[in-house]
């Protein structure tokens, strides 16, 4: 689909990149001619994921840190610069979620959630911005949404808040940063299976296959879907997209809400189940 040097001479930061949709942009990146540098908070998946990239070819660093700490951002981002001198593009993929009753939630759990998706994020963008600000060096910023970012949704409360504000950030900053030659995206992705996200988000095969059957398309997302609409997006092709938010979601979100309001049909047993299963 895109030309094979796309991205040559180009590093890109990915949260949250040792694994998922995060690796499976990395990977493609990579294959573009970007060099990659992966944080988060796992060594091990990191570490591999930088070898399988390295030995097809590319060049991939990687750093552990957790989003939520200001100042671990701010040593993985100099750690990156170490690596590849620079880096041009960042993508906000870093995240935290599970289905929960609101009610039984702890202010922890509601800080754990916001405290990755939109601390992380706007720790990354600023240390990446202030030093793209002061370089005078052009920067872009994908930050990775959800659909209900838009609407809300029951049952995944503190996820709904935090990108809601990432997509607010998206925005706000696209007006205040694009005369310095940054420019930042977001992407609403409906469900892409992932082992990460699955385990904490579908409860059972059953709502999985109503989840399906329920979006237009009838299936789930595939990766590489995903992936070419994130490259599109922090290639020089779409220079003039700044503050956009694309959704992909095989149409899903225009027949609902695109969350987890269908929840409430479950029975109270099935949620006692799913607290049980996280605390064994
Ligand atoms: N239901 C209710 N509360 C939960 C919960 C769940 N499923 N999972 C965690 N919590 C609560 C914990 O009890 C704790 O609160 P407490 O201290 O008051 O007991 C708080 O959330 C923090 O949990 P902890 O496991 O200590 O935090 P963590 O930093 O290790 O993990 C999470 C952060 C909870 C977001 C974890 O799910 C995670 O690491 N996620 C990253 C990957 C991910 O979510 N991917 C999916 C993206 S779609």
């Amino acid at each position: 689909m895109y030309e094979k040097n796309l991205l040559a001479g180009r590093v890109v930061l990915v949260t949250g990149g040792g694994t998922g949709l995060g690796l499976a942009m990395a990977k493609k990146m990579s294959e573009l001619g970007a060099g990659l540098f992966l944080i988060g908070r796992r060594e091990g998946p990191l570490r591999e994921a930088a070898a399988e990239i390295n030995k097809a070819g590319g060049e991939c660093g990687f750093a552990t840190c957790d989003v939520r700490d200001a100042k671990a951002v701010e040593s993985a981002v100099a750690a990156a610069e170490g690596h590849f001198g620079r880096v041009d593009t960042l993508v906000n993929n870093a995240a935290g979620n599970f289905i929960a009753r609101t009610e039984n939630l702890s202010p922890n759990a509601f800080a754990a959630v916001v405290g990755i998706v939109l601390h992380g994020t706007f720790h990354c963008t600023l240390a990446l911005g202030q030093r793209w600000i002061a370089a005078r060096q052009p920067g872009t910023v994908l930050n990775i949404v959800t659909t209900y970012a838009q609407n809300g949704s029951a049952f995944v409360v503190p996820s709904a808040c935090a990108k809601a504000g990432v997509l607010t950030m998206t925005r706000s900053l696209a007006v205040e940063w694009a005369h310095y030659g940054i420019r930042l995206n977001a992407i609403a992705p409906g469900p892409f299976p992932t082992e990460g996200a699955w385990s904490r988000l579908i409860p059972s095969k059953d709502y999985e296959d109503r989840l399906k059957s329920a979006n237009p398309m009838k299936r789930f997302g595939r990766h590489d879907e995903l992936v070419h609409l994130a490259v599109y997006l922090i290639s020089a092709q779409s220079e003039y997209i700044n503050g956009e938010c694309v959704v992909i979601d095989g149409g899903q979100s225009l027949r609902g809400a695109g969350g987890f309001h269908d929840l409430v049909a479950l029975p109270d047993d099935a949620w006692e189940e799913i607290e049980a299963a996280r605390k064994r």
